[in-house]
Formats: structure tokens, sequence, C-alpha cells
């Protein structure tokens, strides 16, 4: 059997890696129009940076798993034909701001049905809104004649940083269908290494609409409980031990109620959106309504942040430096999008601070493009460590929550900082009554005011 893959990104190379160590029998080809990330994929530094990932992709690649930028070829010789592409928010027209923006689908679409010789199996990955299988069915029926077409709903549900270990062991594995075999030919794959019981089939709409619900879901959970860490800060409650009072209630259970900076990613805002904007779409306003919420509690978590800061540095950082630990939008992950550093930087940037800023992954060209016009070198120094980024800064900012930030010397750092030194934990993985005693003067998501001084 042959599997081809179009789209080389977070879920493309990492999944197909899964299914090629899985399934040695397997020949898979990732295709990818975008050369360089093609050749890093090639090569030793793999284009994204993902725990267990490099064992297995070199473990594979060149035996049966290949990266390639021909993309006709793979999708004439593929059984399996996966869509992996992206399916970002639309930044104009119809539906700017919300809406899926579907034009990599369709070109994937078109293309399968003018090269295609022999029948496929159609599988999307990629997350689109619901009934999107039938404008890919219509795409796909207008063209090549000579073969036929199945398409199927197979959501992706892994999350980065931990994405080898969910393919490894996923809570499920969904697929939608209309056609009992090809669902099961492609449920057969998963069964290699995945129990049974654990690959749900559904018809293509429920499969389709389970994505956006899981995410919006996962999402819902944090603007709760960062809702909740506001009120903690106003009552001197502690959110985390808010947290964990309600977490052990088996109906709420304990995941996914970190209380931070707000969601970032590249998923969570752009699958709301979309589905508020499907909500609309069918008249549904308050539901639609309802769901946005979630989005802006996000954006008012991120400001709050921000002004917390500004506000509690005696309502300046004017010409003061701010030490930021850490740009990724999530610990384990060279990635960025969405992530709720660039909106803080950005804004404390405004508030013409200069900013000292050390992620152990992300390099320096992303962060100044992700900044945009407003950093420059003048304002934007990025450093190499966490200890460099802090020498001479007036406070130290945790914006993702990578293991190193709370295994600092601090008392150390403590004595290269002007006085006071200040601490703004967005991640809520330091000791703050540690930090206390040193002497900073440090603060947590919801963790109310340290004691007067
Ligand atoms: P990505 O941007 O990292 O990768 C998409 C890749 O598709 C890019 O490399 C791009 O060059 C390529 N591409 C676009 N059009 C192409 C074409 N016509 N032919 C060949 N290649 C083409 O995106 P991603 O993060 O991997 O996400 C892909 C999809 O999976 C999205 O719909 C996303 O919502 C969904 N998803 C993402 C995650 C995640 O954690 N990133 C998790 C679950 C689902
Ligand atoms: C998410 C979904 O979890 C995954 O199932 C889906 O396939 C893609 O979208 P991802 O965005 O990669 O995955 O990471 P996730 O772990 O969900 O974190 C998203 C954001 O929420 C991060 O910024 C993270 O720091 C934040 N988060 C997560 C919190 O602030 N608190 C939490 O309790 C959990």
């Amino acid at each position: 059997m042959k599997i081809c893959c179009i789209g080389a990104g977070y879920v493309g190379g990492p999944t197909m890696a899964m299914i090629a160590h899985q399934c040695h029998d397997i020949t898979v080809t990732v295709v990818d129009v975008n050369e360089t990330r093609i050749a890093a994929w090639n090569s030793d530094t793999l284009p994204i940076h993902e725990p267990g990932l490099d064992d297995i992709v070199k473990g594979r690649r060149g035996q049966n798993l290949f990266f390639d930028t021909n993309v006709d070829k793979a999708i004439l010789e593929g059984d399996i034909i996966f869509i992996c592409v992206g399916t970002p928010t639309k930044t104009f027209g119809v539906g700017a701001g919300r809406a899926a923006d579907l034009r990599y689908i369709e070109t994937c679409a078109r293309r399968i049905a003018s090269i295609a010789t022999t029948d496929k199996i159609i599988v999307e990955k990629s997350t689109i809104p619901v009934r999107t299988a039938n404008s890919i069915k219509r795409i796909l029926k207008a063209g090549n004649a000579q073969a036929s077409f199945e398409v199927l709903s197979n959501p992706e549900f892994l999350a980065e940083g931990t994405a080898i270990e969910d393919l490894t062991e996923p809570d499920r594995v969904l697929i939608g269908g209309e056609c009992d075999d090809s669902v099961e030919k492609l449920a057969s794959i998963y069964a290699r290494w995945i129990p049974r019981e654990r690959v749900l089939t559904t018809n293509l709409w429920s499969s389709e609409l389970s994505k956006l619900t899981a995410n919006a879901f996962l999402a819902q959970r944090i603007s709760s409980i960062n809702a909740i860490s506001a009120l903690c800060e106003a009552t001197n409650a502690e959110v985390d031990e808010v947290a964990h009072a309600i977490g052990t209630d088996s109906r709420i259970g304990p995941k996914f109620l970190k209380a931070s900076v707000g969601f970032g990613g590249s998923c969570f805002q752009k699958d709301i959106l979309n589905l508020v904007y499907l909500c609309e779409h069918y008249g549904l306003q308050e539901v639609a309504d309802y769901w946005e919420q979630v989005v802006k509690m996000n954006d008012y978590q991120k400001r709050r942040f921000y002004e917390r800061i500004v506000g509690t540095m005696f309502n300046t950082v004017s010409s003061k430096t701010i030490a930021i630990w850490g740009f990724a939008f999530k610990k384990d992950t060279d990635d960025t999008r969405e992530s709720a550093a660039i909106a803080v930087c950005q804004n404390l940037l405004g508030e013409q601070a200069q900013l000292n800023i050390f992620d152990p992954q992300v390099s320096k060209e992303r962060i100044f493009e992700d900044l945009g016009s407003i950093a420059n070198d003048d304002n934007v120094h990025i450093c190499q460590s966490a200890e460099e980024a802090a020498s001479g800064a007036h406070a130290i900012a945790i914006l993702t929550e990578w293991d190193t930030f709370a295994e600092q010397d601090f008392a150390k750092i403590y004595d290269y900082m002007p006085k006071p030194a200040f601490f703004f934990d967005g991640r809520n993985i330091s000791d703050l009554e540690k930090l206390r005693e040193i002497g900073f003067e440090a603060y947590g998501v919801g963790q109310g005011r340290p004691p007067a001084v």
C-alpha cells in the first residue's frame, strides 16, 4: 500500500512519520510545495521541534518514509491521499477574520482530480468546516472520469510538544465516512498500534464537526479558568487552588484548568472563530455569540497581563528593560503561531519598553517577524539564556512554561537586577514565596497580591 500526504507541516510530518514507524510495509510519501521545508525534513535538522520526532523520522526515512516536492507523482502513486494543508482564518472578503480560508484544500482537490488515474481514498486530516467533504467530492467528481474517489474525514487531535506521545497512544482516532470498505481500510492502518475500540467511526459530518467542537471545549475550559483568575486577583483567592478543588470533581476533571497569560497556537482561536462563522451562517446568532466569548476572554487575559505589568511598575515601563522568558505558544515546541507572547511584547513595546527576549527554541528571525514593525535592534535584544535576559532588567515576565525557567539561580539573578526587582509569572510555574524571600516583588496569574512591603 502507498500513502501520499499533501502538506509537510506540524501535522503532516509527525502523523506520517508515525504511520511509517508503525507499518513498515506501507510506503509513505509526504509532499509539500515548500522546497525549504522538504529539504529540512530530509536533513539532520528537521523543520519542527517536537520531542521524540527525530528518532522516528531518522529511523524510517529513506526506507518507507519519503519527503518530496513532487506532488503529482505522489498523488499518482498513492492509494490513500491525506490532505494535511493549512486552513488559516480568512483575512479578506466574505467571512474575513472568522471563516476558514479553504484555498489550499481546494487546490489539493483540484490537483488530485486532474492527476489521478486510479481509484483513491481521500482523507481530510486538516481541520475544516463541517460539510467541506461535500465541496471536495464535487471537485473530484467534476475532474478525471477514469478514477473514482471516496472522501473520509479523519481529524487530528495531537497537541504540539506532545505530538509523538499523542500519536502513539491517542485517546481515540476518529474516522467519518459513507463507504464502509474505505473506512475499514483506514481504520485497519491505525489498528496496527491502537486498540480497536479507540478507533471511532461516525458519519462524515459528525466527524468534521467533532474536531471544531473538541477544540472549542478545550479552549473554553482555559478561558473559564482564566476568567476566574481575574476574580482571584481581586479577592486574594489562588486560582491553582481553585482549579485543584474543582478538578477533583470527577465530572469536571483536572486537565486544561491551568490559568495562564492566554492560550495560543495555530488551532484554538482559528477553529473557534470558524465555529462562530458557521453558526452565523446557519442563523444561530446566540450560539455564535456564546463561543465567540471564549476568544474575547482570551484577548482580555493577554491584555490584563500586560496592563498588570505596567500598572505594577508605577504606570510606566518607558525605557525600562523587561526580560521576556519564552516566546513559543507553549513549551516543547518552536511554534509561535498566535502565541500570547506576541501580543504582550507588542503592547510593552508600544509602552516604549526595552525587551530582552529568550526562548530555548524560537529563532531571532521568527521573533522579529512575529513582532512586526514595532520591533527593531534598538528595543528588542535576543538573548542566549534566561540569565542573560534578566541581567540589568527591571522585571522578568515568564510567557512560556519551559521547565528551565523554574530552575534558575534566582538569588544570583536578583543581584543582577535594579530594585525593586519585579517578577511576573504568566504560567504559574514559579515558587512565588521563595522569590519573595529573595526580595523579588513577584506576581502570578490569579494569585492575588504579594504582602505589602
Ligand atoms: P502547517 O502550516 O504547518 O503545514 C501545512 C503545509 O501545507 C505547509 O508546509 C504548506 O506549504 C503545505 N501546502 C499548502 N498547500 C499545498 C499544496 N497545494 N500542495 C502541497 N503542499 C501544500 O499546518 P499544520 O499546523 O500542519 O496544520 C495543518 C492542518 O491540520 C490545519 O488544518 C490545522 O488546523 C490542522 N491541525 C493542526 C494541529 C497542530 O497542532 N498544528 C493539530 C490538529 C489539526
Ligand atoms: C490543541 C489541542 O489540544 C489539540 O487536540 C488539537 O489537535 C490542536 O490544538 P495545541 O494548540 O498544539 O493543541 O496545544 P494545547 O496543549 O492544546 O495548548 C494550546 C494553548 O493553550 C497553549 O498556549 C497552552 O499553553 C494553553 N493552555 C493549555 C493553557 O493556557 N492552560 C491549559 O490548561 C492548557
